[in-house]
């Protein structure tokens, strides 16, 4: 397959592996639920990034649709690429905005999204999907970068988004649509029909069959056994497919079609042959969808829902419409299902998951990540405002109220093996039970289960762990794994993986009480087996 080269590539290929975890911190005030956990529905207000890197140790494996809308790189929305690659090449970069003028701002794009895009794909579920919005200014880079990390073979979609409806007439050409590509992780996603709108369907004869609602009879293609004459027999004209056309069916199957009544000749019984589409029918088989969606709102519908929402004008330039997330949702998830969009921005994902929890009941979770500082004033209050109910809307769900929880994070420090070791950044223990515990096993922090009187972090297949650890230098220098410490552990055949800044227990001891020691900061990876 061929690979798109650009400047910083081989700087940023493996750049993910590299990212630090960070501490995910908890503003309990900032969020709606009795308890921020990670476990709620998410607003992380800081870099996506190490956002992303953070919500591996909960997440791998586990979303199941990812939306994103990053930067569409026109050269004038003042974005800034900022990643900490350790490269004169790229520190070159830092923190320069990227503009129209900027020769290199294909390259600083692709270096911004390839370490994202891989972080992303590793928290897809094996039967996930990912839907990214672009514009022509990085559709054929994106469709490049995505080909080589998610893989040709997962190219599922690319949907055009009739995004104006409005020419705009001081230019020759106005650009009416973006796209929208879709990759999946694996070939185990399985996309979903569409509810059917039961409005266009209606029983005028009180036709047993229930509700029902006209097809026509022809079809693409030029097929002779599907080409022949169809008699009206109440008026007695003939009709053939019109030119480049066949009838859906063969001679046969219309007969039969037809004795079963299902053929109508228009709804005055004087027009052409039409087939008769029953409700139950097609809520059985579901619509299917068109790769031109047109049928989701526009850009300006979106700024009017923000508007409404706030109550005020120019909330955030380029929201997305809810209806737009709503159909990708509904395509891709199922109703427990988590979904991700890591570039948040007005927090339309999360409007569109509870939008859609309310109507059928569902409960699927949004994690959302916005690295600026409207994370809290547009972001979470626009969550926090569709849950409690906005009293200006028009419509009378949203007046009352999506209902529903989240809660809201702040990106903290790095946890590193330095800041550990010089004391100068001390996560506080639950944070670094998390860390500690997924780097080690590979396996999901569970909150729930952990107690810091036992030390106790969380239980493997083969293990119960535990993490003896103070965020405080001086009590962190008498933390030790004794020879009391051990005796002191629960009992019974499990093994138990020891966390600790050092042990006063030799091999025999260890074996004895069947203890796998692990010095703190040092031997915190790959502990045992993922
Ligand atoms: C085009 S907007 C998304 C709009 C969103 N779909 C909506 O409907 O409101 C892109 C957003 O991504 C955010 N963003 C850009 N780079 C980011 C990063 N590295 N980490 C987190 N957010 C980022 C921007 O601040 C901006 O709010």
């Amino acid at each position: 397959m061929p690979k798109m080269e650009f400047k910083g590539k081989s700087l940023v290929e493996n750049h993910h592996l590299s990212v630090p975890f960070h501490e995910l911190l908890p503003m309990r005030e900032k969020g709606l639920s009795d308890k921020a956990s990670l476990h709620d529905n998410l607003v992380i207000h800081g870099d996506n990034l190490a956002a992303l890197k953070s919500l591996l140790s909960i997440y791998r494996g586990k979303v199941k649709c990812i939306y994103i809308d990053p930067p569409y790189n026109t050269g004038n929305e003042g974005w800034v690429y900022s990643d900490g690659v350790n490269s004169p090449l790229i520190q070159d970069w830092i923190g320069k905005v990227v503009d129209r003028d900027d020769l290199t701002r294909h390259d600083k794009w692709c270096s911004m999204m390839m370490p994202r895009l891989k972080l992303l794909r590793e928290l897809l579920s094996e039967d996930g999907v990912i839907f990214v919005s672009i514009d022509d200014n990085e559709v054929h880079h994106l469709r490049c970068l995505m080909d080589e990390i998610f893989g040709e073979e997962n190219f599922f979609v690319s949907i055009v988004w009739h995004h104006r409806k409005s020419k705009q007439n001081d230019i020759r050409v106005s650009l009416s649509h973006n796209h929208i590509l879709a990759y999946t992780k694996t070939d185990q996603f399985e996309i979903r029909a569409l509810p059917v709108n039961g409005d266009v369907f209606s029983n005028p004869d009180n036709d047993p069959r229930g509700p029902w609602t006209l097809d026509p009879m022809d079809a693409p293609n030029i097929r002779p056994n599907l080409t022949y004459e169809i008699v009206n027999p109440t008026t007695g004209k003939g009709y053939y497919p019109p030119p480049g056309r066949c009838w859906r069916f063969s001679k046969e199957k219309y007969k039969k079609a037809f004795e079963e009544g299902r053929i109508v000749f228009g709804r005055s019984g004087r027009a052409k042959p039409c087939y008769k589409r029953y409700l139950d029918e097609a809520k059985e088989k579901g619509r299917s969808i068109s790769t031109i969606w047109q049928d989701v709102g526009t850009a300006t519908n979106a700024t009017q829902e923000l508007n409404q929402i706030f109550g005020k004008k120019n909330v955030f330039p380029t929201p997305k419409p809810t209806d737009l997330i709503r159909k990708i949702i509904l395509l891709s998830t199922d109703p427990d299902s988590i979904i991700l969009d890591s570039f948040a921005g007005s927090g339309t994902t999360a409007h569109a998951v509870l939008a859609q929890n309310r109507e059928d009941d569902g409960n699927r979770r949004f994690i959302l990540v916005e690295c600026e500082d409207y994370a809290d004033s547009t972001t979470a209050e626009r969550v926090r405002r569709v849950i409690q109910g906005v009293p200006s809307a028009k419509d009378e769900i949203l007046r009352a109220g999506l209902g529903g929880t989240f809660s809201y994070f702040e990106l903290g420090q790095p946890m590193q093996k330095k800041s550990l070791l010089n004391g100068s950044h001390l996560p506080v223990w639950e944070e670094l039970a998390s860390y500690v515990f997924f780097t080690a096993t590979g396996q999901e922090f569970d909150p729930d289960v952990i107690n810091s009187d036992t030390r106790f972090i969380g239980r493997t297949a083969s293990h119960d762990v535990f993490l003896f650890y103070e965020p405080d230098v001086e009590t962190l220098k008498t933390l030790a794994l004794s020879l009391k410490v051990a005796r002191e552990l629960p009992s019974g055949s499990r093994r138990k993986l020891v966390f600790a800044p050092v042990k006063y227990l030799d091999r025999e001891f260890l074996h004895q009480y069947s203890i796998d020691f692990q010095q703190l900061p040092y031997q915190i990876y790959k502990a045992i087996g993922r």
